[in-house]
């Protein structure tokens, strides 16, 4: 299938030669970014975020200047749109599919990019919906994988932290159960990966442990992927303080890893890696987040039929 007028709302709905041609196409626009600078000149992007975010909005906001296109931007719409007298999210995307050619949404309903998808034949972008999926963060998880160790294919990942509620989990370990990896899968038991997930792994014959103590583990690791525990997805503030600050990564904590181990963060983080490490060679979670700007500038430009793989 091709890429343009594609919806980007489950990373299920791309196989693995799609998610290929978007690392390769994001590689493009990285390496030789000059020549794309009026790829998108006469486009307008809307970003509506019903959730906050630093990264992903700024950096699809970015993206779209970068490629010499515009942006059209709600924050906080539930304040300062027409959303604070009812309007609905159906009814939103609907009004806002006349005044741009793409849309991409954040929205705490697990469930919400597709409605938004339905309202509108323009493409939506899913910047994540509730617990649920965060597509365009794998495709920024992967293609920093990619880029730093030259490959996807056969690498033994851990998943630290919030494992029910961190919805970047749950769309990377679908998207690199294309790439025969073994997964560890390591939380409280309260916030393990939930069983729909587990249940598609192992019909992928994906192999995976799940462990409380990452140091059981971590010498294993090629990548270590680490979550914030999501405070704000908790019903109850007393099952939130049972397990905030349950991981917290010093640097001492490399003396049980593998040398060459690279520790990711989709970011935000809030104490469960010690500034302390980001001087060492294996945490490249910033340069996953400034990543995230060729990922998106190669989406935006595919999707809009602009941009193809050389
Ligand atoms: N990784 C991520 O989604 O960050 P933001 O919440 O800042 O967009």
């Amino acid at each position: 299938m091709g890429f343009k007028n594609r919806d980007v709302i489950s990373i299920n709905d791309f196989s693995k030669q799609d998610i290929l041609e978007v690392l390769d196409t994001a590689a493009e626009v990285e390496k030789n970014n000059q020549k794309y600078r009026e790829a998108l000149k006469g486009y307008i992007l809307a970003t509506l975020f019903f959730e906050p975010s630093t990264r992903t909005r700024f950096s699809f906001q970015a993206a779209m200047l970068r490629l010499g296109g515009q942006f059209i931007a709600l924050s906080n719409p539930k304040s300062t749109s027409s959303m604070a007298k009812g309007e609905t999210l159906y009814d939103t995307i609907k009004m806002v599919d006349g005044y741009c050619d793409i849309i991409a949404v954040r929205h705490p309903e697990v469930g919400s990019a597709k409605v938004a998808a339905d309202a509108t034949a323009k493409p939506v972008i899913n910047c994540g919906d509730g617990a649920h999926e965060h597509p365009t963060q794998t495709f920024t998880d992967l293609y920093t994988i990619k880029k730093t160790f030259g490959k996807i294919d056969g690498l033994k990942v851990g998943f630290l932290g919030d494992l029910k509620y961190g919805r970047t989990v749950h769309s990377l370990a679908s998207a690199l159960s294309y790439f025969n990896p073994k997964f560890y899968f390591i939380s409280p038991k309260t916030l393990s990966m939930p069983e729909e997930h587990l249940k598609e792994l192992r019909a992928k014959n994906v192999e995976y442990e799940e462990d409380e103590d990452l140091l059981k583990v971590s010498k294993q690791l090629d990548v270590l992927y680490v979550t914030r525990i999501q405070k704000e997805r908790f019903m109850n503030p007393e099952d939130y303080a049972k397990v905030k600050g349950i991981y917290k990564l010093k640097a001492d904590f490399l003396n049980h890893a593998k040398k060459d181990l690279k520790i990711l963060h989709p970011l935000p983080r809030v104490d469960e890696i010690d500034p302390e490490l980001d001087k060492y060679a294996q945490s490249i979670y910033f340069q996953q987040a400034h990543n995230g700007l060729f990922v998106r500038e190669a989406l935006l430009g595919m999707l809009l039929g602009k941009i193809y793989k050389k």
